[in-house]
């Protein structure tokens, strides 16, 4: 298959001047990237706001781009520039030489063996909220899911890499988090571009970001004053040393680290995991499969990643659901010298956006792209499948840190939940898609847990 033109232009997407396509991409980024394939192929040119944009959808070319020439291109875009208030220059937005000496230093602390250590404490927390739901539980009373999964995320990665507890009632992490994050929608596009204008989107994400830094800065001191005692990634970034110069890494380095950390590892996997139930709860019969296999391989006891093998069709509806919905919806890149691609010139300074949404939706790569089938995840099918047309992750130097941890965590959060409740849409639940940082549900997920006949307590 090859659905790249062979003229040596790429094609341009109309729109107004200067403005270009903001009003359709204000209104639906996601469709909007979609009606692009649709309309002008696999490689369009898109103006936004005077900036230019090469939309990549076809899989060999982005496998070019994340994998076979990565060093040709790097982070300089707005989509990482307007997070450098929230994250500085941490793993997720730096480049070059800081990019590769943190995530040298960072990779141990994602070491399979020590994910595995974690598991015990992911279903234990997961119990907990369970435990939260009781009272509620054959009431009517629904839950916001998507605060539940926030809350349950947050806690994770916060004991799993800092050993702190930032769970607790009304997180005060988690509330100003949602307060910053509610900036990021295209809707705010002139604060995110004019940040010192005294817009209320930028006010309130400037007192979020006050008590989000205060927090982290806590979170250093506390472990600076106590160093003993924890074996994390907390630990193994104040023990760093450069090599040459023998000294440590700067308070901001640390501070940058653990907010990158904390935002990129919560986030993701709770809206994964909210859009998981979402899809179930609209699928009765993948959810009645889901529940059968928990219950047949589990019994009455909790899961552990010992059990995640022997649990595929719990892992398929994770990966489809992360398919559908990838929490990081698109990624961005810029060319620092010219390239070409798929025949197609691209110069210096080229901005590229590859839209996963689009890409794991691409109607000439994907049966039915719109419809929810796990199964579309059995080796066969993965087998013959093109390798980049799915990646939730990403792929190549910059992929994920963090890919087997949030695999491990959404699969024992799903199977636990799965084997004692199913979720199911609340009366008058509007849902929509709201593109922020990552892939939100726009309206929230208010969902009614009802108790599995017959499941363990
Ligand atoms: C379902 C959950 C997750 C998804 C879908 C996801 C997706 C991604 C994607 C697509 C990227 C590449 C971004 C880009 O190139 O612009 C990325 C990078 C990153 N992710 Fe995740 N992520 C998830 C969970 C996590 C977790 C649990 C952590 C940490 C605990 C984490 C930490 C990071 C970091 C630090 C980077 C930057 C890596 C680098 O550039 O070296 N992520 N993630």
């Amino acid at each position: 298959m090859n659905t790249i033109p062979s003229t040596k232009t790429i094609p341009a997407v109309p729109g107004l001047p200067y403005f270009g396509s903001l009003g359709a991409f204000q209104r639906d980024p996601l469709a909007y990237s979609l009606q692009v394939i649709e309309k002008y192929g696999d490689l369009a040119r898109i103006t936004i706001v005077g900036g230019e944009s090469i939309f990549v959808s076809h899989p060999d070319a982005v496998q070019h781009i994340l994998q076979t020439n990565s060093r040709n291109y790097n982070k300089q875009a707005l989509d990482y520039q307007m997070l450098y208030p929230l994250v500085g220059q941490g793993l997720l937005t730096s480049d070059g030489e800081t990019w590769l000496r943190q995530r040298r230093l960072m990779q141990p602390a994602f070491h399979r063996q020590r994910i595995a250590a974690l598991g015990e404490m992911m279903v234990g927390e997961t119990l907990a909220m369970l435990e939260r739901w009781q009272p509620g539980v054959g009431r009517g009373q629904a839950l916001a899911i998507d605060q539940e999964m926030m809350r349950l995320t947050l806690t994770i990665v916060g004991k799993a890499l800092l050993s702190v507890d930032l769970g607790a009632e009304a997180s005060q992490f988690g509330q100003a988090f949602k307060q910053a994050n509610a900036r990021f929608g295209f809707g705010n596009i002139f604060s995110i571009l004019l940040p010192w204008l005294p817009t209320r989107a930028n006010r309130q994400f400037k007192s979020a970001l006050q008590v989000m830094d205060s927090l982290v800065t806590e979170i250093i001191a506390q472990r600076r004053a106590h160093p003993a005692a924890h074996d994390d990634l907390l630990s193994m970034l104040l023990q760093a040393r450069d090599e040459q110069t023998g000294q440590g890494m700067s308070d901001r380095q640390l501070r940058d680290e653990l907010m990158t950390i904390l935002l990129a590892g919560h986030e993701t996997t709770a809206n994964a995991l909210t859009w998981t139930f979402y899809l179930l709860s609209q699928h009765p019969q993948e959810a009645a499969s889901l529940s059968e296999e928990v219950q047949r391989v589990l019994g009455d006891r909790p899961p552990a990643v010992d059990d995640l093998p022997r649990l595929p069709y719990t892992r398929m509806v994770f990966q489809e659901a992360l398919r559908l919905y990838p929490p990081a919806w698109s990624i961005a890149r810029r060319a620092i010298q010219d390239d070409e691609l798929a025949g197609y010139p691209i110069p210096a300074g080229s901005v590229i956006h590859i839209i996963l949404y689009a890409l794991h939706r691409h109607p000439r790569l994907w049966e039915a792209p719109h419809e929810f089938r796990p199964l579309r995840f059995t080796e066969d099918e993965v087998e013959r499948r093109h390798k980049f047309a799915y990646l939730p992750f990403s792929t190549g130097p910059r992929k994920c840190i963090g890919d087997y941890f949030a695999m491990t965590e959404g699969q024992l959060i799903l199977a636990t939940v799965a084997q004692r409740y199913r979720l199911a849409l609340a009366q008058g639940q509007r849902v929509g898609t709201a593109p922020l940082i990552t892939l939100n549900p726009r309206y929230g997920m208010r969902m009614l847990p009802e108790r599995i006949v017959g499941a363990s307590t």
